[in-house]
């Protein structure tokens, strides 16, 4: 049966593990000048109803270097712009392709997509979820810091799909996890009950920052206002005033605390421009590593599809 990667609450920790693990394995191949064409032949069509650069450029880059093609689908410019339902675009798509990537709005809309497809659909970010730039942080994690399991994992700002795949990919590989929202802001009640269903969990929602950050090994933001909520500007200036890393906060984290961010940042807003360039390294690497873990889900969905 075909596998897709629409949300890591599908995932195991095993499967999580085989991801980085494979990730790892293709970026030293990369690295080491290995060039190996696992997916040669195989196309991969990639859905944008939203912008990106890093989604776009490492899957395209990544189906590049894994030996296969990948072409670029424009919401606004294909007939999904013009209304064609999804479940026609995916079986059409499904006649040509051999995985999809989308990124979208709704769940879904990623969800009707893989019911309607027997190749591999992976989910590159919607409203609820961004799964693919969580394994790339859980990746840059590890490397730095060795193992993942016990380090207390800290998000600041937005129940957004950030703040929503970090909880579950934090939990899911053993992670303390601590979450600072403001009142109507938090993560999917979905997300929440997940987080609140295992006493192993050990999951936190605080009302400020100072709360969650303490003994932090890891401290994670995102934009107050996400891709479709550009009209709500104002309203979320008020709301996430305060909601920013910055060098108080830093100082109540553990030594050596890692700072990550998904991209694009706002400076002065979620994070200080000072906090951003002591930490450019690591969020540089986590950029990174969206090429590696992508090759990774690729390799894994689409070897044997
Ligand atoms: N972090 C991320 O997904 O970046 P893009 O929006 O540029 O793809
Ligand atoms: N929360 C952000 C992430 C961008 C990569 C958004 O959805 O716009």
């Amino acid at each position: 049966m075909k596998k897709d990667l629409l949300k890591l609450l599908d995932l195991s920790r095993e499967d999580i593990t085989t991801i980085l693990n494979t990730a790892d394995q293709l970026k030293y191949e990369t690295k080491h000048s290995i060039h190996r064409d696992y997916l040669k032949g195989k196309t991969l069509a990639m859905i944008f109803e939203k912008n990106s650069t890093r989604t776009r450029v490492s899957f395209e880059t990544g189906m590049f270097q894994l030996g296969g093609h990948a072409l670029f689908l424009s919401g606004k410019e294909s007939q999904i712009g013009r209304g064609e339902p999804i479940e026609d675009t995916a079986r059409v798509l499904d006649r040509y392709c051999d995985g999809i990537m989308i990124r979208t709005f709704g769940q879904d809309e990623v969800e009707e997509l893989a019911r309607y497809t027997t190749i591999p659909v992976i989910n590159g970010l919607t409203d609820f979820c961004h799964p693919c730039q969580v394994l790339a942080d859980l990746l840059t994690v590890r490397e730095y810091k060795a193992v993942l399991e016990g380090l207390k994992l800290c998000y600041i700002g937005d129940g957004n799909n950030m703040a929503n795949s970090l909880i579950v990919g934090g939990l899911k590989m053993g992670m303390e996890v601590a979450v600072a929202c403001p009142e109507g802001y938090d993560p999917d009640p979905q997300v929440l009950d997940f987080a609140r269903s295992d006493p192993a969990h050990k999951f936190s929602l605080f009302r400020t920052p100072r709360e969650a950050a303490p003994g932090a090994d890891v401290i994670v933001t995102d934009v107050w206002a996400s891709m479709g909520q550009e009209e709500e500007k104002a309203v979320r200036e008020k709301a996430f005033a305060g909601y920013q890393i910055n060098a108080e906060l830093m100082a109540l984290t553990n030594p050596g605390c890692m700072v990550q961010h998904c991209l694009p940042a706002h400076r002065g807003e979620e994070i200080t421009a000072e906090v951003f360039e002591a930490h450019a390294q690591e969020i540089f690497d986590e950029a990174e590593n969206r090429l590696h873990a992508q090759k990774a889900v690729m390799y894994l969905l689409m070897k044997e599809a």
